[in-house]
Order: C-alpha cells, then structure tokens, then sequence
C-alpha cells in the first residue's frame, strides 16, 4: 500500500491561476518576456536594485489577486487523506506563490523561496513581506538599508531544503512531478534520483517535459483536471503500491 507519495510542483500547476508559466512554446512565457539574468540573479540584484525589486514587486500584485485551483485543492485533499490512513504527503514546490498553502495544504517545502518574504543580504533574516519592496526600505532586525530582497532562489544560488527533500525522497513509495518543463536543475534531477531509490515515477503534465522519458506512467492535460482526477481515483480506488 502507498505510504508516502512525494509530489513535485512547477509552475503549471498555478497556471490556471492566472500566473503564467516560465517557458512555453508560444513563447510567451515569463522568460521570453523577462530576461532572467537582469531580473534573477545576485549580480542583476547588486546592479540595479530597482527593476530587480520593481520586477518582484509585480509578481506579487499578481500573486494578491490570484486564487488556488482544483489541482492545489487535490494535492490538499490527498495530504489530509494519507494523514488519514497514517502515511504521509512530501509536497515540494518550485512556486514562489503561496497558492498551496492557500489550499489547505499544511506541510509545503518552498525549494525556490517564498514571494511574500524579504530576507536581509546584512543579517540574513526573514521575514513576511507582503508589500513593496525598496532599496530605502530597512531592515525591521538590524536596521540597515539596501539589502533586504525577495526570499527567492535566484539563478547561481542554491535552492533551499535540499537535505530535508533528499531524505523524504530516499523514504518515499511514489515520485509524482506536475506541472513542471523538467528543464531546471536540480528539481530536474529527482526523477532520476526517485529511480535510484527504487519509486514508481509518475508525470502529470500539459506538454511532455525534458524529462519525459524517465517516468513509467504519464498523463497529460490541464492540472485543474488530471490531478484531481488522479487524487479521486487514489481516494476512492484504493492505494495499492506498484513498485518498478
Ligand atoms: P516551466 O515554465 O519551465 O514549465 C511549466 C510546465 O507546466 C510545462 O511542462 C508545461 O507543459 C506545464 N503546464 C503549463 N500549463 C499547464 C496546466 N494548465 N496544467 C498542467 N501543466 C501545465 O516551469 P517550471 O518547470 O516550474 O525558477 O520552472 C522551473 C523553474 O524555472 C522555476 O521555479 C523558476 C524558473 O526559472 C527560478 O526562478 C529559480
């Protein structure tokens, strides 16, 4: 029987939430609109402050008047469910947004940071930050200015929690990845590495990603759709574990 499913989300899963995804093949997607190296990364950040956090600023407003959909709601239906039956949900999320928690999921890993966070480059604290952010902001811990930031992983750094997801992984029965292009490392890799673990590896996905072919089992449609038809079928039919 399944025990502990380990989830993966990118952002296809808050796509019909309305906050766009960052490669598509219409290329309208956020990274052919915005080039990431002046937006994403610390040099960009130390050079000009000011589009970096104008650029944040905006996918904050659109993060306040976006809503979670039934694939969030799904994904927090099965964390409530495996508790249930005393197994256990791993919800890790590429997404900056707070779409999950929003949800009704408890217990979600932010690999690349939280959009509604600051962190100080002085004296590294965190903090909720809902509002606009600004060069002449200072920082409510040690009061200096100029380097509070989106807590969000930007490229050239590493992403966060890394032992922590490691080790749910090596424990997991299932690896399920939805909504995600499986073009950035290393969210990208875990496929491979679920394999290595033994897991059952399963894509939910609009298009097929890079990846595709690392996973025994794929289903592709809108996430709205296929990931509360997949939770249903998991509630309602059973758990039975398939292992490779
Ligand atoms: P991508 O934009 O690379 O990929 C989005 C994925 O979602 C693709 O596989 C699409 O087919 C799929 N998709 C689009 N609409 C969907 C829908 N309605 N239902 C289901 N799937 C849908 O996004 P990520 O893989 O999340 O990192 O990108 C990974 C990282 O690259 C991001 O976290 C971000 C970015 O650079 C940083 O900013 C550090």
């Amino acid at each position: 029987m399944l025990k502990h499913i380990f989830v993966l989300t990118g952002a296809g899963v808050s796509a019909e939430s309305g906050l766009g995804t960052f490669r598509d093949k219409r290329g309208e997607g956020i990274w052919a609109r915005f080039d990431p190296m002046k937006l994403a990364t610390p040099e960009a950040f130390a050079g000009n402050p000011e589009d970096v956090l104008a650029f944040y600023d905006m996918r904050r407003r659109n993060l306040a008047n976006a809503k979670p959909n039934a694939a969030h709601r799904a994904l927090a239906r099965l964390e409530g469910a495996l508790a249930a039956r005393g197994g256990r949900l791993t919800l890790v999320t590429q997404n900056i947004d707070d779409l999950h928690e929003r949800a009704g999921s408890r217990n979600v890993i932010h690999m690349h940071g939280e959009l509604l966070k600051a962190r100080c480059q002085h004296c590294s604290s965190v903090r909720l930050w809902p509002e606009d952010l600004s060069p002449a902001d200072a920082c409510p811990d040690c009061s200096r200015t100029g380097g509070l930031r989106p807590h969000v992983v930007w490229f050239g750094e590493m992403p966060l929690h890394m032992d922590e997801i490691d080790r749910a992984l090596s424990q997991a029965d299932l690896f399920v990845a939805i909504g995600t292009s499986g073009a950035v490392y290393p969210a990208a890799g875990f496929v491979a590495d679920a394999r290595a673990y033994g897991l059952r590896t399963f894509e939910i996905n609009m298009d097929p990603a890079d990846n595709a072919d690392l996973f025994d089992e794929q289903r592709y449609g809108p996430a709205s759709e296929t990931v509360p038809a997949w939770v249903e079928e998991l509630v309602t039919k059973g758990w039975a574990r398939n292992d490779r």
